[in-house]
């Protein structure tokens, strides 16, 4: 959580860092600020509780000249969110402001040996620990910035990505990343410092990636050096080429990007399946897998490690890879699995799910298989981020930026992935038939053009959404394929409107939760014509016999449905390992207008984030 900005160069940092703090304000709200050197030496400080917007306000009248400084935008986790908890935070004398994505354990200790020395502070935060140990490190051993800081990231422990910059050097910004993401755009004679790329592409599309333990000196005009942490060697330095575009990181005329990437999904799959199943539909080609054939092959257990939204993708890959490859799947929160003491071996083929690529949990699940010798596998929107990097192999969802922190376009692709790979690895081991193959193939080619035909009940949805807008409870029902796509139709209305939601598989409700229907309760069931229909109407009909109400999504012309339930929305039929992919559109649709209806800030949801790089 937490986003970080930097800028050195010729042009003036207020506009570069407050642009970048908006890219990034997906990461946290709670707060922002912004430190800079003046061209006339001040190191000028401004920071407000709140959205950056706030800052701005806060800064109109303020002094904002100078051609080097840094950002922050804060999803809190030491200290309320308030103006002195903001960062960047300063060192006692003044001298050094800091910036600080992650969470620093040792914090404590540190304070209290610098309290001993005399150092006293202002804020709650464990970073502003982190730079007063630089500058006591300085101070006692008359060192360069550069030195302190490597001192001081050995001693700290913990996950950071920081910037650093000292009033007194106005051409030097120094880096450092350990677990959080660090990106460092190179310019003409100016660099840019970011948590991700967003903020950095409207100006070079050359990028750096920071690795874990990595130290960059950012000096105004030269070269870039990059050196490990722990070592005295430098680095040699790899350039990237980004290939995103800033049209991809604005709302394009929609009023939240949330709904700009909902409607995106007809391309966005388009995107994820190009190139991947050839022209005749009798092939898939996805590199990852097939250059690591004999780890699928050979796997004993396929284990899916994955958060929120993610995890739930997870289950239907669960569904697809039992099915196609015949290959036992095990679903695991990423966030129970690395704190047990899972069985893993080199049998088993380890999936880390995860649109950000940077969700701390899921990264520390993988490197815990990877000691065991699994075969580690990603499966990952963000590219460069920190769980592509940490992988054997893997394969990209390619969705483009999703901003909105509810995830939805994400959540698509990744099951478009899963299923491409099920059908892959099937017809690799011969536990697939070549008309299964095919006609699943051909389906998710089919994908991105039904998706277009659910829009067209867009209205209707919003229509739904205002009936049901004052509802206080919801219930979210299916089975098979659509349990999972329960879950997350629930998880969508929950994290966007407040309004608690539970998703059940639709049989098990009879063994407790039935006792919650009422009529003020609304079911949403998905319904559609799968293998086990006529047990989902049976549980339709338990709700309606408690005058429970119901919105059933339902399988294209099917008119039993209808006459049982009080509203009905309907998705073309499809292979039913597939219906996920479609039955998530209007659940999708039907969040986003509740949450829209209720004033609900859909974009950025209180007390979330979009990348949860904490524990
Ligand atoms: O970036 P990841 O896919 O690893 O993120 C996992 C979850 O934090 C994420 O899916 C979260 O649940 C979303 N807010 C759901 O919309």
């Amino acid at each position: 959580m937490c986003g970080i900005v930097g800028y050195i160069g010729k042009r003036d940092a207020y506009p570069v860092l407050i642009q970048g703090l908006h890219r990034l304000e997906y990461r946290g709200y709670d707060s922002s600020g912004v430190a800079m050197i003046s061209n006339t030496g001040e190191l000028n400080v401004y920071k407000a509780k709140g959205k950056v917007e706030a800052l701005e306000h806060f800064a109109q009248s303020k002094d904002l000249n100078g051609k080097i400084g840094i950002a922050h935008t804060r999803w809190a986790t030491h200290g309320e969110p308030n103006d002195i908890n903001a960062h960047p935070h300063c060192s006692q004398s003044g001298k050094f402001a800091l910036v600080h994505n992650g969470t620093i354990e040792n914090y404590n200790v540190l304070k209290v040996a610098l309290l001993k020395h005399g150092y006293s502070f202002v804020s709650e935060t464990d970073t502003e620990v982190v730079v007063q140990l630089i500058e006591y490190i300085q101070d006692t051993n008359n060192c360069s910035l550069f030195d302190a800081v490597r001192e001081a990231m050995k001693q700290i422990v913990g996950a950071y990505a920081i910037a650093v910059i000292d009033r007194d050097n106005p051409d030097q910004i120094i880096a450092a990343r350990q677990s959080s993401p660090l990106v460092i755009g190179v310019g003409d004679d100016e660099y840019f410092l970011a948590s991700d790329a967003t903020p950095i592409i409207e100006y070079t599309n050359k990028v750096v990636y920071l690795n874990d333990g990595e130290i960059a000196v950012i000096n105004r005009g030269e070269k870039l050096h990059v050196f490990k942490i722990k070592g005295e060697t430098e680095t040699s330095i790899n350039i990237t080429e980004l290939k995103m575009s800033i049209e991809e990181l604005e709302k394009g005329g929609y009023p939240h990007f949330m709904l700009k990437e909902i409607f995106e999904q007809p391309k966005t799959l388009a995107d994820c399946i190009s190139g991947r199943i050839t022209s005749d539909g009798k092939k898939v080609v996805l590199s990852g897998v097939i250059c690591n054939k004999e780890k699928f092959l050979n796997a004993n257990r396929i284990i899916i490690v994955a958060c929120g939204t993610s995890w739930h993708a997870g289950l239907i890959g669960k569904h697809l890879f039992e099915d196609f490859c015949r290959i036992p799947v095990e679903v695991e929160y990423a966030s129970e699995f690395r704190y047990r003491n899972p069985v893993v071996t080199d049998k088993d083929v380890l999936i880390a799910l995860s649109q950000s690529g940077e969700t701390a949990d899921t990264l520390a699940a993988l490197e815990l298989a990877k000691k065991s010798g699994a075969f580690v596998f990603g499966i990952c929107n963000v590219i460069g981020s920190s769980i592509p990097r940490a992988t054997d192999s893997g394969c990209y969802i390619h969705v483009g930026p999703e901003i909105g922190v509810a995830s939805t376009k994400a959540f698509t692709g990744q099951v478009t992935v899963l299923a491409m790979m099920s059908i892959l690895i099937g017809q690799m081991k011969g536990t697939i038939d070549k008309a299964t193959f095919e006609k699943v193939a051909a389906d998710i080619r089919r994908v991105p053009k039904l998706i277009k035909e659910i829009f067209k009940m867009d209205s209707q949805i919003k229509d739904l959404a205002k009936i049901f807008t004052y509802a206080r409870n919801f219930l979210y029902l299916g089975r098979g394929y659509n349990y999972p796509a329960a879950l997350e139709g629930a998880l969508k209305l929950k994290e966007i409107s407040y309004i608690h939601a539970e998703g059940y598989p639709a049989a098990e409700m009879k063994h407790g939760t039935i006792a919650l229907i009422d009529d003020e309760m609304p079911t949403v069931v998905i319904a559609i014509k799968d293998n086990v229909y006529e047990k989902t109407l049976s549980n339709i009909q338990q709700v309606k016999a408690r005058n429970g109400r119901v919105i059933a999504i339902v399988t294209e012309g099917d008119d039993v449905v209808s006459k049982l339930v009080d509203y009905t929305i309907e998705v073309p039929e499809i292979s039913e390992c597939l219906t996920p992919l479609l039955t998530s559109i209007p659940l999708q649709l039907l969040a986003y207008y509740i949450a829209v209806n209720k004033g609900r800030n859909v974009d950025q949801p209180r007390n979330l984030a979009k990348s949860v790089t904490v524990e």
